[in-house]
């Protein structure tokens, strides 16, 4: 049996939402957020309800699925990746956004710190990069560290279409092509919807291996599919535990009692505090290796939140600005603004109980007081205290936080916290009647990149262009 497939293994690793820091029994009379106030949201949060199961029930958020619908590309998955272990020396991903972003967490929260320098047999993969931008420099940086003769290149894309991706792999193919000849093909994996766009139509063309994201899985919200199943597993990372946390969390997440439902719970705890003017969301990872989890949740948060227009149409101009911040490391950087600054943000701590490292602090110098108390300590300890002193520092400014404690960080603990934060993004929309899954503040800028790099049909947009106003040479100084 699979420790994931053990009832009470999986009980000691639920991961939990503390929200005592948000409600104001706790912060004190006229701060946080009052029973009261969740209480008389229950029609709305009724409402919410039966809208999200509604749009699952009719197949509409397929992203919620995903950790039953992806058996079977599993076993293909992993079949892939065992060749990918014996052949390459580097396996390199490109995408942008939510084709790289969930990739980049789940491989710095399960994989060794420092997984690219550690020996091959340590390390059981292949180095693994992903490149996440179109800066000339980090492309040759990459050039130089890798050779394309024994790296394999993962394009993922699920529009098909995005021109930093494709202009990626335009570049790729050409190295490819002259490196190996006509065996570059072996070199790349596509990534993407099996019927829209370009790079499906170049795949299958050109003989590339192909992962399917299904359809209505949108970005931001596929990591649970190939796009992060895949790079995962070629990792040494076990895509099948990670994918039963997410079954887990969804179980626990189908309960309607927001008080016994942390993602729900945690969108009207957001959604009240959105309306009090907590305009902006900082994630506080306690532990290196949730660092990039604030990156990704960064871009469900924005992108799925900050919309112009509610479902009815009407202006609203809504969504709560996401900070990435380190714990401890930004207590030297951002607490101070936060414990002293403007009431206009929530906290969200992300903490470990326990740590896959134990390091003692020796002791040493006993007659300097300064020094001496730390020794015989762990750094565990040091940072679980820090992280405990930074909320009681916030606790008693009156600053709304809230904690999820994971008891440890692994495969089963991660795909519970992805799918809670995405059912948390998810609730909020419903809350606010927005749209969670478009980004239309995004097309503007991108029909621009077409027009000004010379896209054929972009030409109206690009005399628009031309036509705006000069810069004026007084205000660049
Ligand atoms: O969440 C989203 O849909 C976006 O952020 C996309 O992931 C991003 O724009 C990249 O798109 P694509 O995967 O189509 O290349």
């Amino acid at each position: 049996m699979r420790r994931f497939e053990d009832s009470n293994w999986k009980k000691t690793m639920r991961i939990r939402f503390d929200f005592n820091n948000m409600m104001s029994d706790m912060l004190g009379d006229g701060w946080g957020i009052k029973r009261e106030q969740i209480a008389a949201l229950a029609p709305q949060i009724r409402a919410a309800i039966e809208k999200l199961n509604q749009k699952r029930k009719i197949g509409k958020t397929q992203w919620r699925e995903l950790p039953y619908t992806q058996k079977e590309v599993v076993k293909d998955i992993l079949t892939i990746a065992d060749e990918i272990r014996e052949k390459f020396e580097a396996f390199v991903l490109l995408g942008i956004g939510g084709s790289a972003l969930g990739p980049i967490a789940v491989h710095q929260a399960l994989n060794h710190l420092h997984y690219n320098e550690i020996p091959r047999e340590k390390r059981g993969g292949p180095r693994f990069y992903v490149v996440d931008n179109v800066d000339p420099e980090r492309m040759q940086a990459l050039f130089d560290v890798i050779d394309v003769k024994n790296t394999v290149f993962n394009v993922v894309t699920k529009s098909g279409n995005t021109s930093e991706t494709i202009a990626q792999f335009l570049i790729v193919r050409n190295m490819l092509k002259e490196a190996v000849g006509e065996k570059y093909s072996e070199h790349i994996i596509a990534t993407t919807d099996a019927e829209k766009g370009s790079l499906i139509k170049i795949a299958r063309e050109e003989g590339f291996k192909t992962f399917y994201i299904p359809a209505g899985v949108g970005g931001r919200f596929s990591e649970l599919s190939p796009v992060g199943l895949l790079p995962a597993a070629v990792c040494g990372i076990d895509i099948e535990e990670l994918l039963a946390g997410a079954a887990y969390m969804d179980e626990v997440c189908s309960q309607d009692d927001v008080f016994k439902n942390p993602a729900y719970m945690a969108a009207v705890l957001q959604f009240i505090a959105m309306k009090q003017g907590k305009n902006i969301s900082v994630m506080m990872p306690y532990a290196d290796s949730l660092k990039y989890m604030a990156d990704w949740y960064a871009q469900l948060w924005a992108e799925s939140l900050g919309k112009k227009l509610d479902l009815d149409g009407k202006e609203v101009y809504v969504g709560q600005t996401p900070v990435k911040a380190l714990g401890v490391t930004d207590q030297h950087s951002q607490i101070q603004l936060y414990t002293e600054g403007p009431f206009d943000k929530v906290i969200t701590f992300l903490t470990v109980e326990k740590y896959r490292s134990q390091v003692p602090i020796p002791r040493a110098y006993e007659d300097m007081s300064g020094v001496s108390f730390l020794g015989g300590h762990t750094m565990n300890r040091l940072i679980q205290v820090e992280q405990m002193a930074t909320e009681y520092a916030l606790y008693k400014a009156k600053r709304m936080n809230r904690t999820i404690i994971l008891p440890e960080v692994n495969a089963f603990t991660i795909g519970q916290l992805l799918y809670l934060l995405e059912v948390e993004t998810a609730f909020v929309a419903e809350l606010l009647n927005i749209n969670a899954f478009d980004q239309p503040g995004v097309e503007e800028g991108k029909i621009a990149t077409y027009a000004l790099m010379g896209r054929l049909g972009y030409e109206n947009k690009k005399a628009e262009l031309d036509s705006r106003p000069e810069k004026k040479a007084e205000y660049i100084i």
